[in-house]
C-alpha cells in the first residue's frame, strides 16, 4: 500500500490527493486558474512587442508568486500533514526525514501549482518537521544556551529569560490547536495526557528541562507553557563562585555542611536558584551512599552512582491513582536511605520530612519558596501545622528546630543576577524563638555603571553548634579556616 520510494507518503498519491480535496474546501488561492510556467523571456526577443510581453509575463509571474504565498503555504502545510504517514515520520531518522518533507512539499507544490521559491519550500519542511519532532516553533530558544526560561502566553506571546532579565521575543504560534498539540506532545511523551477535562499538568522535556502546561478554560488568553531549562553542564560551585554567586569560603562552607550531613534547606523565591544549589551541594554526597529523591517533576541531576529516583503521580481522569509527595516520602523511609532529597517541599511532606531529619537520616536536603531564612522555618511550621493535627505549635517548632540544621538563602536580584544572600545556621530555641545565627549575610554596598550590583558579605564569629559534629568527620578546621579566610 505504501509507496516505498517515498516512505513519508504513507498511501499512494491519487488516494491520499482524494482524500486531501475531500477534507478541504477549495481554497480560493488554488482554485485560481493553473498557473502555466511563464516561458523564459527569450534573449532574442527583438521587437519592442516581444520585450513588452515578456514584460508583462514576468511581472504577472512575480505577482502570481507573491499573491500565492500566505494562503498558499497554510494550504500546503494541512496538505503535507494529510499526507504524512505518522509510521513513517517515526521510523525515519531526522536528518532523511527533513530531506523526505522537502520533497513532499516540492512535489505537492507542484501538483497544486503552487510557486514557491527554494527558500520557501525548505522554510515549510523545517517548520513541518519541527511540528512533528520537536516543538514547533520553540526549538530555536530550546537549542539557545543563553535561555533558562521559556513563557508562552497563549499562540501571540512568548517571553525568556536571558541573564536573569525576562524579555520578548518574537515566537509565533498558528493558532490556539497548533500550540495545544504542542503540549499534548510534551505531556504525552511522559505519559500524561492535558485537554480540557484536565487542563493543568507537570510534565519534562527529554532534556531534563522542566515544563508547566495550563489550556483553556483555565488559561483564559490560550494556552499557557511555562519551561525551565537547564544548562545542558550542571552549574557546579566552581561556575557559581565565576558568576559571583558565592564566593570561595562560602563554597567551602557549604561543601562542608553537604560532606557532613548536616540537614539543609534551601530557600528563596521561584527561578531564584534554589535546584541549582542544591544540584550544586549534591556533589559532596559520599558515592557510597544511598540517596532517593522524590519530586513532583523529576530535574534533580545528582552524579552518584546510588539513587533511587521517584516521581509523584496526578490523578487519573476518574479521579484515582494519586500519589503524592508524601506518600513518598513515606514510602522513601522504608527504603533504607542514607538520605532523602526533596525537590521541594510544598505541603503535607514537609511533616514527614522532619520525621526523617529527625530520625537518622541526617543529610537530607530540600528546598522552599521562602523570602529570607527566618521566613522559611516559619513556612516550613505552617506546611507542618496543616498537616498534623494535634500538634502544639511549640511542638512543631521544637521539631523544626532539631530537625533543620542550615537554611541556604538564594535570590534573583535586581540586577538579573543569582546570589546566595544567607547561610544561617538554626542554633536551637529559647522560649517561642528559635535562635539563628547567620553565619554568611550579604549586603548590598553600592552599584557600578552598569547597574550590576556590588556588596560584600557580612561573616558570624559565633561558634557553630555543630561543631562535634565538624570534629567527627575531621572538618572542624577546615570549616574554621574558610570563616577566617572570609
Ligand atoms: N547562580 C546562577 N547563575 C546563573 N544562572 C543560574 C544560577 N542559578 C540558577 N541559574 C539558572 O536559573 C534558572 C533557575 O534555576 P533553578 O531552577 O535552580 O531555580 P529554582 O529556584 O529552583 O526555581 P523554581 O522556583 O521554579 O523551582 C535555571 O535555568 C538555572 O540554570
Ligand atoms: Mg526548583
Amino acid at each position: 500500500m505504501n509507496d516505498v520510494s517515498n516512505p513519508v507518503f504513507g498511501r499512494r498519491r491519487n488516494e491520499a490527493a482524494e482524500i486531501a480535496a475531500q477534507a478541504m474546501p477549495p481554497s480560493p488561492a488554488l482554485t485560481r486558474g493553473p498557473v502555466t510556467p511563464a516561458p523564459a523571456p527569450t534573449l532574442s526577443a527583438r521587437t519592442t512587442a516581444d520585450a513588452a510581453a515578456n514584460a508583462t509575463i514576468a511581472a504577472a509571474a512575480a505577482a502570481a508568486s507573491a499573491v500565492t504565498t500566505r494562503a498558499d503555504i497554510t494550504e500546503l502545510r494541512n496538505l503535507c500533514l494529510t499526507r504524512m504517514d505518522a509510521t513513517a515520520v517515526a521510523s525515519l531518522a531526522p536528518g532523511r526525514l527533513l530531506i523526505e518533507v522537502e520533497r513532499l512539499v516540492s512535489d505537492l507544490a507542484t501538483e497544486r501549482r503552487v510557486q514557491l521559491n527554494g527558500r520557501e519550500q525548505r522554510n515549510l519542511a523545517n517548520e513541518l518537521v519541527d511540528d512533528m519532532l520537536g516543538l514547533g516553533p520553540l526549538e530555536p530558544l530550546l537549542l539557545d544556551e543563553s535561555v533558562n526560561d521559556i513563557m508562552v502566553n497563549g499562540p501571540e506571546h512568548t517571553f525568556v529569560e536571558r541573564s536573569g532579565k525576562l524579555v520578548q521575543v518574537p515566537v509565533r504560534f498558528r493558532d490556539w490547536t497548533h500550540l495545544t498539540n504542542i503540549c499534548q506532545r510534551i505531556a504525552a511523551s511522559v505519559g500524561r495526557r492535558v485537554d480540557e477535562s484536565s487542563p493543568m499538568c507537570d510534565a519534562r522535556l527529554k532534556d531534563g528541562s522542566r515544563v508547566n502546561i495550563i489550556l483553556p478554560p483555565l488559561a483564559i488568553d490560550g494556552p499557557s507553557l511555562s519551561i525551565r531549562k537547564f544548562s545542558k553542564k550542571p552549574i557546579d560551585f566552581e561556575k557559581l563562585i565565576a558568576f559571583g554567586s558565592l564566593t570561595p569560603p562560602i563554597a567551602r562552607v557549604l561543601e562542608i555542611a553537604a560532606r557532613c550531613r548536616l540537614n539543609i534547606i534551601v530557600s528563596g523565591g521561584t527561578g531564584s536558584g534554589k535546584t541549582t544549589m542544591m544540584n550544586a551541594m549534591s556533589r559532596f554526597i559520599d558515592p557510597a551512599e544511598r540517596i532517593v529523591t522524590v519530586e513532583d517533576a523529576a530535574e534533580l541531576q545528582l552524579q552518584q552512582p546510588h539513587i533511587v529516583r521517584l516521581e509523584t503521580r496526578p490523578s487519573s481522569l476518574e479521579g484515582k491513582g494519586e500519589v503524592n509527595a508524601r506518600d513518598l516520602v513515606r514510602n522513601a523511609l522504608r527504603m533504607r536511605p542514607d538520605r532523602i532529597i526533596i525537590g521541594e517541599v510544598r505541603g503535607a511532606e514537609a511533616f514527614d520530612m522532619l520525621q526523617a531529619m529527625n530520625t537518622g537520616h541526617d543529610g537530607s536536603m530540600s528546598t522552599i519558596h521562602a523570602n529570607n531564612t527566618r521566613d522559611a522555618l516559619a513556612r516550613i511550621e505552617n506546611m507542618v501545622q496543616m498537616s498534623s493535627m494535634g500538634l502544639s505549635p511549640k511542638a512543631i517548632r521544637t521539631q523544626v528546630v532539631a530537625a533543620v540544621n542550615l537554611i541556604v538563602q538564594v535570590e534573583r536580584q535586581r540586577d538579573g543576577g543569582r546570589r546566595v544572600t544567607q547561610v544561617t545556621e538554626i542554633a536551637g530555641i529559647e522560649g517561642d524563638t528559635q535562635l539563628l545565627n547567620d553565619i554568611f549575610k550579604f549586603e548590598v554596598t553600592g552599584e557600578t555603571a552598569t547597574g550590576r550590583l556590588v556588596g560584600r558579605y557580612e561573616v558570624s564569629r559565633i561558634r557553630s553548634t555543630f561543631q562535634e559534629r565538624l570534629q567527627y568527620f575531621g572538618l572542624d578546621r577546615p570549616w574554621a579556616q574558610a570563616l577566617e579566610e572570609a
